[in-house]
């Protein structure tokens, strides 16, 4: 057997490994002494179920650690607490995942310490499920896996083949290299390590009393899953992001705003940066007097009348800026018609490097959906991109800064 070296890129990173409890946690030692000959860090949980097919000594005896097995073990908590012990790991790996870890994560319970570190992480999660293969294809597991996925988790497997119990098809868990090598291919080459990204996402909310504001229909899908693409490929990244249902994109420092004026100040304080994007849709204009009470319908008065005043362009000010500009700074241009024309008038305008354009009229179904149309617009001739999902624009333009930058 050849004896991976620390080129693995798994070398020097810590894994917490959570052992659920199926046949498949025989394969738990195996897959420990797999990652700590690529000289990866291994620390146990094992849940109650997983301690039916293997032991805490076990674990312990090949990842040289100790195995963390109850959520309200005091010993545990004084030394190491829960949220702790979800924050101090690179990756969170739940191998064997069961169906019934998938429901509770899906579900956003967390009854035990395994789902408590589940719901507490701030680490991204991949998951090696196994399971019977009724379970497997049942809608409730299929459906828990959609809602997983959507949320960033990343799964390996299962493989189809023979059951434990006797039944063939899809359920066994990966092997233990396959596990490795997804793991592998997660921690990849990482081109932009070493370098600051910020991006702004979402919506702005402008004021106009206390209780109302002007707002947009942006999701801020696209600008998180740039900021996620970024700190994946390895740039230390800062999300400004308006309000949003968007989940926080693993490993990315989220500082949270509502109005554009706030959204500025939080970039100038993120700076300095290598790369900027800036994927906001930012109000172009708040109500000039926030109304200290809130509005009232007065007789006879008819409706209020709104005086604006123009919001701070956050993608101009920092493509202006004489100090601390950042290297590549990349805008937007939601456009609803003569698209490129008015992103490369746009692009001059705001003093970017690149814009990309993007067709936001409502058949396109652009803003708020899951997909995108997109030509970035640069010194080079416009470069117009298939239709893709906001994630593979995101992954896409991630490339495209590693080769301008000649990291790729
Ligand atoms: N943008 C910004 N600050 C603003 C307005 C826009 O940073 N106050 C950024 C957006 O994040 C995007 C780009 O500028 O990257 C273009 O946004 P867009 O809404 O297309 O352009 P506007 O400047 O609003 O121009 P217009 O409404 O005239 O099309």
């Amino acid at each position: 057997m050849t004896v991976p070296n620390g080129a693995s890129p798994l070398a020097g990173r810590r894994v917490l490994l959570i052992v659920g409890g199926g046949i498949a946690a025989v394969k738990a030692p195996d897959l420990i002494r797999r990652l700590r000959e690529r000289r990866a860090a291994v620390r146990c949980v094992l849940t109650a179920a997983g301690h039916e097919f293997t032991t805490p000594l076990a674990l312990s005896s090949l990842s040289e650690d100790r195995v963390f097995t109850d959520l309200f073990d005091l010993t545990d908590e004084s030394e190491m607490g829960h949220i702790q012990l979800s924050r101090q790991a690179d990756i969170v790996l739940v191998a064997p995942a069961t169906a019934n870890l998938m429901g509770r994560m899906a579900a956003g319970m967390a009854p035990d310490l395994a789902a408590t570190l589940l719901l507490a992480t701030d680490k991204p999660v991949m998951l090696a499920p196994a399971m019977n293969v009724r379970m497997w294809l049942h809608p409730a597991t299929q459906r828990n896996l959609t809602i997983l996925k959507q949320d960033g988790v990343l799964v390996v497997g299962p493989n189809d083949g023979a059951m434990a119990c006797g039944e063939f098809g899809p359920g066994r868990m990966a092997e233990p290299l396959e596990i490795v090598a997804a793991l592998e291919a997660h921690f990849g080459p990482r081109p932009l390590q070493g370098l600051r990204a910020l991006v702004t996402s979402g919506p702005t909310h402008e004021p106009i009393d206390p209780v109302r504001y002007i707002a947009n229909r942006s999701s801020g899908k696209q600008g998180h899953a740039i900021a996620a693409a970024l700190a994946r490929a390895g740039a230390e990244t800062v999300l400004v992001s308006g309000p949003t249902s968007q989940p926080d994109p693993a490993g990315v420092e989220v500082r949270r705003i509502e109005t554009a004026r706030q959204m500025l100040d939080a970039c100038e304080a993120a700076l300095p940066a290598d790369i900027a994007v800036c994927a906001a849709a930012v109000a172009d204009w708040r109500v000039a007097t926030e109304a200290g009470e809130k509005l009232k319908k007065e007789k006879g008065g008819g409706p209020p009348s709104l005086a604006f005043a123009e919001n701070p362009d956050i993608l101009a000010t920092l493509s202006g800026r004489r100090e601390a500009r950042p290297g590549l700074v990349i805008g937007f241009a939601a456009e609803t018609e003569k698209v490129i024309e008015h992103a490369v008038a746009k692009r001059e305008r705001k003093g970017c490097d690149w814009i990309l354009a993007n067709d936001v009229s409502p058949a396109t179904g652009t803003f708020g959906g899951d997909n995108n149309s997109v030509t970035l617009i640069s010194d080079a001739a416009p470069d117009t991109w298939p239709p893709l999902s906001k994630q593979q624009v995101a992954d896409r333009l991630v490339q495209r800064i590693a080769e301008h930058l000649g990291r790729a």
